[in-house]
């Protein structure tokens, strides 16, 4: 066994942390300038379930686009990752694009799914299991953001690949991207991969209708923050007194997701108590969208040589392949 370090810094779907570290989160983001709360809260169990809807709006280009590339490239994404690997999936929830990828592999020596959600890794490698029944499957209930120790398979792989699907990694500041990469490069190790998906810059008009869908599916994913905060915390967030907004910041390449304080207003946090006024904004998330070049030189500097990249026509998203010299 051997204890990866896969610690990163600001978690884009974390485990549901202890109650304290989010009331101290939430008092602090709070009471910063300008006000923000971190996105790792949205996931309790409704904010997962919305999050899933997300991936179905049909303004929400993200999810669907990932799995139409790897569609129609699996033979050359699974040629390029080569026989006998240890493909260790992080953040791969159900498992829809893994099951295209495993399905393309040649012979894979080991399939490690890291799931912080034990419901969901029980049900994801019950259902591999049934399809890839010669697979060895050693699933990791485990916060891919803190250190994880992995498991051995039975038979030596040819290298490690890791897996990160979703642009999860936009949801990293670049710096922590960076920190991240690097950590997953310490995983992959010599003659190692990485493959990952990754939104890509495009039209603003295209992201900012991805987060601001018409049915309001992302506005309520947004307000269950205030919710998941109030169970949480006892604190008196009136949600009705909030509007989600996404507005995309072109000089910074990202989305952000704002919470409109709709009028003046008091909300009180166990004895603490925070004035907003009409107007006023906080900060819920931040979601890069990357160049292909930028992107590369991001992982290069962790330690990643460029292998190939695949897109769709429009150039709406991008599965990279890297890899790190024996
Ligand atoms: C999880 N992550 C990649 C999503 C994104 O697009 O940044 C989270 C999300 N927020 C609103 N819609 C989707």
């Amino acid at each position: 066994m051997t204890a990866h370090p896969l610690t990163a810094l600001q978690p884009a779907s974390a485990a549901p942390p202890a109650t304290s570290d989010l009331l101290s989160d939430v008092i602090a983001g709070l009471s910063s300038d300008p006000r923000a709360l971190p996105c790792k809260y949205f996931y309790d169990e409704r904010g997962a379930a919305l999050f899933q809807k997300i991936c179905e709006l049909p303004e929400y280009y993200v999810t669907r686009t990932e799995l139409d590339i790897l569609s129609r490239h699996h033979a050359e994404i699974a040629s390029q990752i080569g026989p006998n690997v240890e493909l260790i999936g992080l953040g791969t929830g159900a498992g829809t694009k893994t099951r295209i990828l495993i399905k393309a592999l040649e012979k894979p020596a080991a399939y490690i799914p890291v799931d912080i959600s034990e419901k969901q890794l029980r049900k994801s490698t019950a259902f591999f299991q049934k399809i890839f029944p010669k697979l060895e499957i050693l699933p990791v209930c485990a916060d891919y953001l803190q250190p994880v120790v992995l498991p051995s398979p039975r038979h030596k792989p040819a290298r490690n690949v890791v897996y990160f699907p979703g642009s999860t990694i936009g949801n990293f500041e670049p710096n922590e991207a960076l920190e991240f990469l690097r950590r997953i490069a310490n995983v992959s190790g010599r003659g190692g991969g990485l493959l990952i998906g990754v939104d890509l810059q495009k039209d603003q008009n295209v992201i900012e209708a991805a987060y601001n869908d018409k049915d309001g599916v992302t506005a309520q994913f947004n307000l269950n923050l205030l919710e998941h905060i109030n169970r949480e915390t006892g604190a008196n967030f009136d949600l009705s007194r909030w509007q989600h907004r996404a507005i995309y910041n072109s000089k910074a390449g990202r989305i952000e997701m704002y919470l409109i304080s709709a009028t003046d207003q008091t909300v009180r946090i166990q004895d603490q108590q925070f004035h907003f006024r009409a107007g006023e904004k906080i900060l819920t998330e931040r979601s890069y969208k990357h160049t292909p070049e930028g992107f590369i030189a991001l992982a290069g500097q962790a330690g990643f040589d460029f292998a190939k990249f695949w897109t769709d026509d429009a150039r709406l998203f991008g599965v990279f392949y890297f890899v790190i010299a024996t």
